[in-house]
């Protein structure tokens, strides 16, 4: 299929799942709290998806995946399934969504503290958050993909945590993982050159400790081998002529 550039009108469909997408995550927020499970988020992100915004939840039955969202705590890294285990104080969350309206998918996911965070859970969370930032900071037409790999990974480093190598960002359209990969790691001047009508994810994976992963035997969840810490936070994003626009950022959000 290769990479697609999005004609004036996809672009305006994608618009609308990526605002639905972030309104998942503004209104899941004050949920998230000691006691409540990671079913009973997916059980309201998905009535919310369904009910009030007419749309789908594209993990639910993805490659078999079973639930609605991605729910991913601690030492998870990402894909974790929704159970009925309870979050307690200090635990970071991941809560990653994404929704198909109009045949069009919005994919975006934040970190989240229940009750109140370790000192290095936050620093992990907030240098994840700053290494997401300053790769959608410097999309526009005519760098390489490699180059915002390469700038992630230096920030994440300078920080002393690791990036995760076997996930990555992709391509986004009428198909939820489509060309190209977005990778958090490599070298400047590699890779893709970026084009107006270019729409992707960039989702960096950050450990505290060292960049390996193990997956679970229920075949989903991804968490760190050495069992340190892992967060992550993720934007749709589309190329314009001198810039980006962020699909998943809704109006007086930050990025
Ligand atoms: N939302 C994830 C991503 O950012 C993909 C989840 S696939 C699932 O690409 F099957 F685990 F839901
Ligand atoms: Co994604
Ligand atoms: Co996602």
């Amino acid at each position: 299929m290769g990479i697609t550039l999005k004609t004036p009108e996809a672009i305006e469909k994608m618009r609308i799942a990526g605002q639905l997408a972030a309104e998942q995550l503004r209104m899941i927020a004050p949920h998230i709290q000691p006691g409540i499970t990671t079913n009973e988020l997916n059980q309201i992100c998905h009535d919310y998806t369904i009910n009030e915004q007419q749309a789908t939840p594209a993990p639910l039955n993805y490659h078999g995946f079973p639930k609605s969202i991605c729910t991913s705590v601690n030492n998870q890294i990402c894909h974790g399934i929704p159970s009925a285990k309870k979050l307690k104080n200090g635990d970071i969350v991941n809560i990653d969504v994404t929704i198909i309206k109009d045949g069009y998918h919005g994919d975006t996911s934040k970190m989240f503290f229940v009750g109140k965070p370790s000192i290095l859970a936050e620093r992990l969370c907030r240098i994840s958050r700053e290494c997401m930032r300053l790769g959608v900071e410097m999309v526009k037409p005519g760098i390489h993909l490699g180059d915002i790999g390469h700038n992630i990974q230096k920030h994440a480093e300078a920080n002393h945590f690791s990036v995760v190598r076997e996930y990555c960002g992709h391509g986004i359209g009428k198909v939820f993982h489509e060309e190209p990969q977005v990778l958090h790691y490599g070298d400047a001047g590699t890779g893709v050159i970026l084009e107006p009508g270019m729409t992707f994810t960039i989702e960096p994976m950050i450990n505290a400790g060292k960049r390996h992963v193990r997956l679970m035997p229920d075949q989903w969840t991804v968490v760190t081998k050495d069992r340190s810490l892992s967060a992550q936070w993720e934007h749709t994003l589309l190329v314009t002529e001198d810039g980006y626009e962020v699909l998943t950022q809704l109006p007086g959000d930050e990025i």
